[in-house]
């Protein structure tokens, strides 16, 4: 790491904010935003905070070719006390590391990037809409910048900081949505880069999205590319399903993104004595217990969609109504519970939260 010291340049005129109550996802960004460049011998260097502003970037940069970029999500809440705080940053941060290790990109100071986001939301914070459901979304993301078109691990990159102000992710809120399995095309693979936050990921699902999306599906659920048989996660959220009693979803296996939120709920389940169990699970074994009544209930996990009660699931051409179409309780109980913990509306036991 090079010098570690954050130069500030602050803008004169703030832009116009949004009524929080308006608010969508990911529209509208903040005054500044943090920026730092990776070269050699330097390495990390040249951390700012500067107006929010275009990059100028050469056409033969190599992010724009061969993708080599990673990103993160996280948020920041107001509480009612009217302070700042982040939820987990660091999961979020040493997942990023983890990313940059699969993309080949040089690991960044996570002490320091943690520095660099609490200095920017910190100067940011009028930003943080305060409507039920809204935060402030923090997207740091790094891109590779070296005026090359050879396949290889760029020798440069840029990291970056920026802010949006957001309401929810779905369209329906925290009603529950409607996601269809996915049974053409695949994510990823075992040993590809489904486990990292990387750009390639998620335009590699856009093409399966879009063919579902004038039916009305939210997103799809994912099958694993192998036999197309266990169910792997949404894309912007992993998945859970009460069965019989039991909360199960899918283990971990090098193709699943390892979501905080996921990681939260397991936690938050545990403390509440509720079975809950990361394995293997078929599409064929959460149809059959549908069929034999015994699909309580289905939900998202994810930072962007906070909890996501499932509505209908689709599948080949069965439709899944799960719960008759509502919240389920233990949905509600975690979504509840997260975002209290999150508003600084709870008690945090388990220590996540991050006054900025
Ligand atoms: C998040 O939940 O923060 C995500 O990164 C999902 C997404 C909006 C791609």
């Amino acid at each position: 790491m090079g010098n570690n010291s954050i130069q500030v340049n602050l803008c004169s005129t703030g832009k116009e904010k949004p009524e929080s109550d308006q608010l969508q996802f990911g529209r509208v960004f903040t005054d500044h935003m943090f920026i730092m460049d990776y070269s050699q011998p330097e390495g990390w260097h040249d951390a700012r905070i500067v107006p929010y502003q275009p990059l100028t970037i050469d056409p033969s940069s190599m992010v724009f070719h061969y993708g080599q970029t990673v990103f993160e999500g996280l948020k920041a809440y107001l509480s009612p006390e009217g302070d700042a705080q982040l939820f987990r940053p660091e999961k979020n941060l040493e997942r990023l590391n983890r990313s940059n290790d699969r993309l080949c990109i040089p690991p960044i100071d996570e002490d320091f990037a943690l520095e660099a986001i609490k200095r920017l939301v910190a100067l940011e914070k009028e930003w943080i809409p305060d409507s039920e459901g809204t935060s402030l979304y923090i997207r740091p993301f790094i891109i590779s910048t070296e005026p090359y078109l050879g396949v290889a691990p760029s020798q440069q990159y840029k990291f970056i900081v920026i802010l949006s102000p957001v309401g929810a992710y779905y369209k329906e809120g925290i009603n529950p949505v409607k996601i269809a399995v996915e049974n053409n095309f695949v994510r990823t693979v075992t040993g590809g880069t489904g486990e990292a936050k990387t750009g390639g990921n998620y335009a590699a699902s856009l093409k399966a999205q879009e063919l579902v999306a004038n039916s009305g599906y939210a997103q799809v659920l994912w099958l694993d590319g192998i036999e197309r048989k266990y169910i792997e996660e949404v894309g912007s959220m992993n998945v859970f399903f009460k069965i019989n009693g039991e909360v199960v979803t899918p283990a971990l296996n090098g193709s699943i993104l390892e979501g905080v939120t996921r990681n939260s709920v397991i936690q938050l389940l545990k403390h509440w004595n509720i079975p809950i169990i990361e394995r293997k699970v078929s599409m064929e074994e959460v149809y059959q217990a549908y069929k034999d009544g015994l699909l309580e209930e289905a939900f998202g996990a994810g930072t962007a969609a906070v909890i996501s009660p499932i509505g209908q699931l689709t599948w080949k051409l069965e439709h899944l109504f799960i719960n008759n179409g509502k919240t389920g309780e233990i949905a509600k109980k975690l979504y509840d519970t997260l975002t209290e913990i999150q508003y600084g509306k709870q008690e945090d036991p388990f220590g996540w939260i991050e006054k900025v």
